[in-house]
């Protein structure tokens, strides 16, 4: 269960849809070598660090890290942890339903049969058209959040399970297929070369931010979504193991969604680097000439649709669980009211798009020519992920009781357990720290 919970909450929009354009506004190469090393020396120590405060609180995070802090004779301003994670919670919770509602509009000209020869051109236009109007952007939000509080407040459990044991192996199929497409009509070649040639002069310290900020994105680390399903997980299953095999899984589709995107961008002359719309742009040209794309496409966009669904799910649990136990709301009034209060936020992404294509306010500081969909993506990718990442770390390798975290991480070659503790110690909250300060021109 906490296996599919975690891989359901991991994989989503920020495999296929944001790792191809970061990957693409990145450099390629540089950014996928960056994006890779933050997983492995920063995901994954924070991940079985989330896991192990979560199985050991089984609560919200917020009253988790209370709980835990106060064992420990600590102060419970720990809780302030759960509380940026709810908030960070909140604020990705309204982009990334108005990017899920993108989707379920692409479902719709899917269905249509919009995509079938379409033109390069064409592909432009209808994204455009899309983005350009704020209405039909409203409506589709409206609807994924409508979608996603509805499945919340029945309770996470019943149904997630089975959503994601159809929903994965189904993406992953389409997605290999999708690959299979990109070598033969695609530039294949050109596109493995500039995802993984790293031209080494693009390691700036912007670059290295953003993988930063994609790595704990993508595996839902740093708000304390991994840290309540860790509630999920038995006392006798491996924490360490079960982490490494979520992180696969999901690093593996965000590979495979860059092979099947970059040789399409390069055979047709579009530009890599061109921000949010990447997917949308390619993905109906390759859908619109292959046999059978019209359904291929209706499918792998149905697919996008659930596997947004299952990340955002993982979003507002935190939070409306936090509701219940706090004010003893009702679990149907906490996720009605959270999801009203992301909905709400959201608007500003709808406009983003539109109406507000920067914040006018931000000029002359740092955030110039950022739209309020930059600046939230910003935020919490970037900063407030990492920053609960460093202090998940903290708390695990050094506040926690060296018995405590060895009993409850359960690894029985010392070795392994020698490894995560020098990473959650040091490598993690130094790596984050470094970044941060090399971005501010410190170091
Ligand atoms: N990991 C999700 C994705 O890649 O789409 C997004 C996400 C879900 C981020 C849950 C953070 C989170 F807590």
């Amino acid at each position: 269960m906490f296996v599919l919970a975690a891989a359901g909450s991991a994989v989503g929009l920020g495999n296929i849809w944001k790792f191809p354009y970061m990957a693409g506004d990145g450099g390629g190469g540089a950014f996928v070598l960056l994006y890779i090393t933050c997983i492995a020396l920063l995901g994954l120590p924070v991940m079985m660090s989330e896991v192990l405060l979560g199985r050991r609180g089984r609560s919200s995070p917020i009253n988790t890290m209370r709980a835990l802090a106060r064992e420990e004779g600590r102060s419970t301003l720990w809780g302030l942890l759960g509380v940026m994670g709810m908030l960070a919670g909140f604020l990705i919770l309204s982009f990334y339903s108005v990017i899920a509602g993108w989707t379920l509009a692409y479902v719709v000209e899917a269905a249509s049969g919009s995509f079938a020869g379409i033109s390069t051109q064409g592909v432009g236009e209808l994204f455009n058209r899309l983005v350009g109007d704020p209405w039909r952007l409203m409506f589709w939000h409206t609807l994924f959040m409508v979608l996603t509080v509805s499945v919340i407040l029945r309770g996470v459990r019943r149904g997630l399970e089975a959503a994601v044991r159809l929903l994965m192996p189904g993406l992953f199929v389409l997605i290999v297929a999708m690959v299979v497409y990109a070598v033969i009509a695609g530039d294949f070649l050109d596109g493995l070369k500039f995802l993984f040639a790293p031209d080494f002069s693009k390691i700036t310290p912007d670059v290295a931010l953003k993988a930063m900020g994609q790595a704990f994105f993508t595996l839902s680390l740093g708000m304390g979504a991994i840290m309540m399903y860790g509630s999920y997980l038995p006392e006798d299953a491996s924490i360490a193991s079960t982490s490494v095999q979520v992180a696969l899984t999901d690093t593996l589709i965000a590979i495979l969604a860059g092979l099947a995107i970059f040789p399409i961008v390069f055979a047709n002359g579009l530009e890599a680097g061109q921000g949010p719309g990447l997917i949308f742009i390619t993905l109906p040209l390759a859908f619109g000439h292959m046999p059978g794309g019209t359904l291929f496409g209706l499918l792998f966009f149905i697919l996008l649709v659930f596997a947004a669904w299952t990340s955002a799910i993982s979003l507002i649990e935190p939070a409306v669980a936090w509701m219940v136990e706090r004010f003893s709301f009702t679990r149907i009034r906490a996720s009605l009211f959270c999801g009203l209060i992301a909905w709400a936020i959201g608007v500003g992404t709808v406009l983003s798009f539109n109406h507000w294509p920067r914040i006018r306010l931000l000029d002359g500081t740092a955030f110039e020519g950022k739209s309020f969909f930059d600046l939230l993506d910003y935020l919490t990718s970037n900063i407030m992920l990492p920053l609960g990442g460093i202090l998940i770390c903290l708390f695990a390798a050094w506040v926690m009781g060296e018995s405590s975290r060895r009993t409850e991480l359960r690894i029985t070659h010392p070795a392994v357990y020698a490894l995560w503790r020098f990473l959650a110690r040091y490598v993690a909250p130094l790596g984050v720290v470094l970044i941060f300060l090399h971005v501010l021109g410190m170091v």
